[in-house]
């Protein structure tokens, strides 16, 4: 019996040694399921008192029972202080803040130039009634020329070098003039429409013209329109689009197939007062083509040409939200360049 004893000294020594040794939690949860639980060294020392005699029970007993309630405590105690330090620490890194160190940079999306053009364009346009409509990029060659009085063989069509699709007359719409025909057909008159979209042209890429831009189109059909209204309105979005009321216009004479008489509106340029490279030192820039809408594409939308009248307009989109933002290569306006997009 002397060796139990004995023992019980060498694991209570050992037990104290475990637990001071400890110097984080999960170390003294170690030191626990080593020598607290039901299958550790104590639990199988404190078993051997079943098999004992009364007078040994009576030794061993309150022997035994103080070495596991002094473990049992120094454990609780050790617990308790290495909480504590750990709360403590936790505490501390919260306080302690780094101004310097590093957080990942958040880039934040902008709006894309034509976005906000259009947007512009659009707020405009419903200002005065308008309608915002919208129709397809791949089209037909009915709705793209001939709805438009530009039949087959027509010298038009070489002006738009079209992008022809392996399908039968089916192309690439050359322009939103097809807006035109499509929203006629839906809608009788009196209709006011405004359509802002991609337009397509087999052309080579170069700092002005790419394959595919962007144009905005515009019709109004009602009794007595006249060119009169054409050219409020067109004073009207230009003076929001470059916010200013200094626009004079200057109109001439020129050819579009579906109008009649079609012209072509010049705005005096508002960069300078005597002549700049964008406007060439002519002090005039082009900005859209015009005219009364042809009685031909009215009788081609069943609109009678002899009850109504209208006009429509069309311009480059690309080419006004360059000359909006002083951009002067379209590859860049095209582009998915983040330092260039992110200006705006
Ligand atoms: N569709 C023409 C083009 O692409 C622009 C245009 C001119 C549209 C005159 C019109 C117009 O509605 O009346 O060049």
């Amino acid at each position: 019996m002397e060796s139990l004893s004995e023992k019980a000294q060498v694991l209570q020594k050992k037990i104290q040694d475990a637990i001071s040794h400890a110097h984080t939690l999960e170390e003294l949860e170690q030191v626990r399921l080593a020598y607290l639980t039901r299958q550790s060294e104590l639990a199988l020392l404190m078993a051997q008192l079943k098999t004992m005699t009364p007078e040994q029970k009576k030794e061993f007993g309150p022997r035994f029972n103080a070495l596991r309630a002094q473990a049992e405590e120094l454990y609780e105690s050790k617990k308790k202080q290495l909480q504590q330090t750990q709360y403590q620490a936790h505490e501390r890194k919260k306080e302690f803040f780094d101004v310097t160190a590093y957080q990942p940079r958040l880039r934040h999306g902008s709006l894309h130039p034509y976005t906000h053009v259009i947007e512009q364009i659009e707020n405009v346009f419903i200002s005065m009634g308008y309608c915002v409509v919208d129709g397809p990029e791949l089209d037909d060659e009915y709705t793209n020329f001939e709805a438009l009085n530009v039949p087959a063989h027509h010298p038009a069509r070489d002006m738009q070098d079209t992008l022809w699709l392996e399908l039968p007359k089916k192309l690439m719409r050359t322009q939103t003039s097809t807006l035109q025909i499509r929203s006629m057909q839906q809608q009788k008159p009196p209709l006011a429409i405004l359509a802002c979209g991609r337009a397509y042209r087999y052309e080579a890429t170069d700092a002005t013209h790419d394959y595919v831009f962007m144009q905005t189109e515009g019709l109004l059909v009602d009794k007595n329109i006249s060119m009169a209204n054409l050219l409020a309105t067109t004073k009207t979005f230009l003076a929001a689009i470059f916010d200013t009321k200094r626009i004079e216009l200057r109109i001439r004479p020129s050819y579009f197939p579906f109008v009649e008489p079609g012209v072509e509106i010049d705005m005096q340029c508002i960069f300078c007062s005597n002549g700049c490279s964008v406007c060439k030192q002519s002090r005039w820039i082009e900005i859209v083509g015009a005219g009364l809408v042809h009685p031909n594409v009215l009788k081609a939308c069943n609109v009678d040409p002899s009850v109504y009248t209208g006009f429509a307009f069309g311009f480059g989109l690309t080419r006004l939200t360059m000359l909006r933002y002083g951009i002067n290569d379209i590859r860049l306006l095209h582009s998915p360049d983040l330092d260039f997009l992110k200006q705006f």
